[in-house]
């Protein structure tokens, strides 16, 4: 099975794998100090402990080895900032997934994390287009996908549990696997640096 690359280099930050119990230190302090900012979107980030995080790194082993799941970090200067995921949704298509440290957003990295994540799935035979799923009322996640060159395709009912700021309807977008010899749009390039720190890797 063909699978993304462990390591995508994007300018100033990577996307890596990550390395089993090996990134709990690193990650378990990364989700505490997002939990604030997370919480209104992924509901997830309320029963976040050392349990969970431990969990999240062992089934990120399994489903990256079975091609479910591709889970990364973003790390800047060897800081973990923010995370970066596809998993497959059907046969032909995966959905892809972020979030950042507050200390991380507004410089692009979410969306120019996406897209050179959008540009690895697409480089796998069977990987036929990409969705991007987010709550209605989530302005800074439907930027990513606007940006991108994603289609809005439909709404639906959001999957339980409710994300606390959400209205319950889920907006779904696909980009479809550009033509042989066609460019990915991807982001802009450039950005500002963040003085914030975040945890060290
Ligand atoms: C969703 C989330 C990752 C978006 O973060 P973000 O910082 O808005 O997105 P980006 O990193 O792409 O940055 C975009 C901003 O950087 C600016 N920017 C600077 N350089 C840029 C570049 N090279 N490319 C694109 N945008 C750039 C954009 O203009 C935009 O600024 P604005 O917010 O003032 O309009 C963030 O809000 C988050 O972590 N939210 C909580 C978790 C969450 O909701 N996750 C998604 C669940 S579906």
């Amino acid at each position: 099975m063909d699978r993304p690359s462990q390591l995508i280099e994007c300018g100033e930050f990577v996307l890596r794998r990550l390395r089993g119990q090996r990134d709990f230190v690193q990650l378990f302090t990364l989700i505490e100090q997002s939990r604030d900012h997370l919480r209104p979107w992924m509901p997830w980030a309320d029963g976040h402990d050392e349990q969970s995080t431990r969990e999240l790194l062992a089934s990120s082993e399994t489903k990256w080895e079975s091609g479910e799941l591709y889970n990364y970090v973003v790390a800047e200067n060897g800081e973990l900032i923010g995370m970066c995921q596809a998993y497959r949704a059907e046969p032909r298509g995966c959905r892809l997934g972020y979030w950042l440290h507050p200390c991380a957003v507004g410089r692009g990295i979410a969306t120019r994390a996406t897209a050179a994540l959008a540009k690895e799935m697409f480089a796998l035979a069977d990987v036929g287009y990409l969705e991007i799923a987010h709550d209605v009322a989530n302005a800074p996640s439907r930027a990513v996908p606007r940006r991108l060159g994603f289609t809005e395709l439909r709404r639906e009912q959001a999957p339980p549990p409710a994300a606390p700021s959400g209205c319950g309807i889920d907006l779904i977008w696909r980009l479809n696997r550009p033509a042989t010899g066609g460019t990915f749009p991807g982001g802009r390039a450039g950005g500002t640096n963040s003085a914030c720190s975040t945890a060290s890797t």
